[in-house]
């Protein structure tokens, strides 16, 4: 299903980043926005009082027209409109401290002191997405903060940074290093990886280690820095950066192939490995699953480098190793906003992509009432559209309210006062479905007179990891729908995962359809925020044997999605 064939033309990098760096004109907006210059401040107050001019005019010409004709103008003003969807107005009506007034730190999630021009969606993103589910623990911010000056002392180029790569060179390190790392390689498509660094970097902080990102072929231009200082890419000159993509489980340096081959029971004297790779992808064997277990951790603690290949988001099984659990409800009193808290503190998209997702925001969502989001994906072969999983789509938003009813016997309908506005933002690879629910709507009005607009970014027709444009418009599709009211979600997909989880929304999910066939029921409500785990361990570490692992703690249990995936549930997360 991956990089089939090159149907998307992707364009050459220059032409398209359009991004507020390089745009003259959002260029000046930021200025004014930033500056204090005193010739932009006159200039500020001279455009107030003429916009106040306007706004007075207008409503005194507005009271004298037919409802329709101000309706258009109305809409025509909205050009002008600036405020963000979720801005709040102040006690006096103003409009003005809207970027004073929210938080823009996240109650503290987010460290102070960045560049904000470098990255506008760090700080800019506040305005668009809801608030936070909760509020983040007093004591996951400590920790954080730790963490960032953790990072500045260790990270890549730092003092320490260059001993330990030293030592790492010469293979002679002997009791504790001063800074112990953990090596992220990029590995499979966009949806994974942040569900992987996301785990990865809370394994980091559970075990005091420095979290360094293999950059791939495009995470720097995908992602801005989330920690201030110092950068979290591992710098292309360390000594074993090329041969990562040779690492597998046959590796003599694999976790589980020290394992089998006894090599760990071995080296239990001074000299320990400079570092081990710890193969955790979908394939992996139950010697690197005993990566999970309490005795293997104790372990691997004494390595300075850990290096980690992943397309799974474990963090649901770190809360069943006991050394860990107690730090975690520390972290976590309420456990399905981790990758909520996690993904808002990690992943900030750079200003290229933060244009994609700007721009069509204000395009075609910004005005609508409601915002509905359905993202859809088929692992059935072929491109789709498949005419089961339509009807399976149909079928939930209908079902569960999510969309109007349409009128098939009427050519209008007249409804009494002014119109909702529903936007559905459709994201497929496919441009089928999309297609269906725009003429439905276009052919008929809807039962209570709503006004329904559909919209879908980009048509891709094939999965295409790893290619540039490609991962933009995936990263700006997977915010877009996480800046929805409501959403719909496919079963087993990572991109869906992402969405509802950085949005903090709560997805109804379009069961798999197996056999060609919609599924009944066609949908299931989350119970839960969290991503699943989709290929957990069935072991138990202390008993030695299989294990039903879902029975284990009550918070963690079968996916609604995937029967044999685990996931976080929080206390009011009822089955
Ligand atoms: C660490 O090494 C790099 C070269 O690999 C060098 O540019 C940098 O200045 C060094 N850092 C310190 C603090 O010495
Ligand atoms: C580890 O120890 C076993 C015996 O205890 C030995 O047979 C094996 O060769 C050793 N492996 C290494 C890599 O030293
Ligand atoms: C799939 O459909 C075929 C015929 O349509 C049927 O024979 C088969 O039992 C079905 N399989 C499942 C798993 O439902
Ligand atoms: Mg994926």
């Amino acid at each position: 299903m991956k990089r089939l064939n090159r149907s998307f033309n992707d364009q050459p990098h220059e032409s398209v980043s359009l991004d507020r760096e390089n745009n003259p004109v959002s260029n000046m907006v930021s200025e004014a926005r930033w500056g204090l210059n005193p010739m932009r401040f006159m200039g500020f107050v001279f455009v107030c009082l003429m916009v106040l001019t306007v706004v007075f005019s207008a409503s005194v010409i507005l009271r004298d027209l037919p409802f329709d004709s101000r309706l258009r103008i109305l809409a025509e003003a909205r050009l002008f409109d600036v405020i963000p969807p979720n801005a709040r107005v102040s006690e006096d009506g103003s409009h003005r401290p809207v970027m004073l007034q929210k938080d823009k730190l996240l109650g503290g999630l987010l460290p102070s002191g960045f560049d904000e021009r470098s990255c506008l969606s760090r700080h800019e993103s506040v305005l668009y997405h809801k608030e936070l589910r909760q509020k983040p623990s007093s004591y996951l911010i400590s920790r954080l903060r730790n963490y960032e000056a953790l990072h500045k002392r260790c990270g890549p180029h730092t003092e320490l940074y260059n001993r330990s790569v030293e030592l790492f060179k010469s293979g002679q390190y002997r009791g504790s290093a001063d800074c112990n790392y953990l090596v992220w390689i990029s590995y499979s498509g966009l949806g994974n990886r942040i569900l992987t660094l996301a785990s990865a970097f809370l394994y980091a902080l559970l075990t005091n280690r420095v979290l360094l990102v293999d950059p791939g072929v495009n995470m720097p231009d995908l992602f801005c820095e989330p920690f201030p200082d110092v950068s979290w890419l591992l710098p292309p000159d360390f000594p074993i950066f090329s041969k990562f993509s040779t690492f597998d489980q046959k590796s003599p340096h694999c976790y589980g192939y020290m394992v089998k081959n006894d090599i760990v029971g071995n080296s239990s004297g001074s000299i320990v490995p400079p570092f081990i790779y710890l193969h955790l992808a979908h394939d992996y064997d139950d010697q690197d699953k005993l990566f999970f277990c309490d005795e293997d951790q104790s372990f691997l603690q004494k390595i300075p480098w850990l290096v980690m290949r992943t397309d799974n988001y474990f963090v649901p099984f770190l809360f069943l190793i006991p050394s860990f659990e107690q730090e975690l409800n520390n972290l976590f009193p309420e456990k399905e906003t981790i990758f909520h808290f996690l993904s808002r503190y990690l992943f900030h998209p750079t200003n290229s992509v933060w244009g994609l997702v700007m721009r069509y925001y204000q395009a075609y969502l910004a005005q609508a009432d409601e915002k509905l989001g359905i993202q859809i994906r088929v692992f059935d072969t072929g491109v789709g559209p498949f005419k089961y999983f339509l009807d399976q789509i149909f079928t939930c938003t209908m079902k569960e309210n999510l969309l109007p009813r349409i009128n098939r016997g009427e050519p209008i309908i007249n409804p009494s006062g002014k119109q909702k506005t529903i936007a559905v933002l459709i994201t497929s690879l496919s441009p089928g479905y999309f297609e269906e629910f725009r003429n439905m709507y276009w052919e008929h009005p809807t039962v209570t007179g709503e006004i329904v607009g559909v919209y879908q970014p980009s048509q891709e027709k094939h999965q295409q990891t790893e290619k540039l444009m490609h991962d933009r418009k995936a990263l700006a599709e997977m915010y877009l729908l996480s800046l929805t009211d409501k959403l719909v979600t496919s079963a087993w997909s990572t991109f869906g995962y992402v969405a509802h989880g950085l949005g903090g929304l709560k997805p109804w999910i379009l069961y798999k359809p197996e056999n060609k066939t919609a599924h009944n029921p066609p949908c299931v409500r989350a119970a839960s925020l969290e991503p699943c785990f989709h290929a957990p361990p069935y072991y138990d570490c202390k008993k030695k044997t299989g294990t039903d692992t879902s029975k284990i703690v009550p918070h963690v249990r079968h996916c609604e999605d995937v029967s044999w995936g685990l996931k976080l549930f929080g206390h009011n997360g009822e089955l």
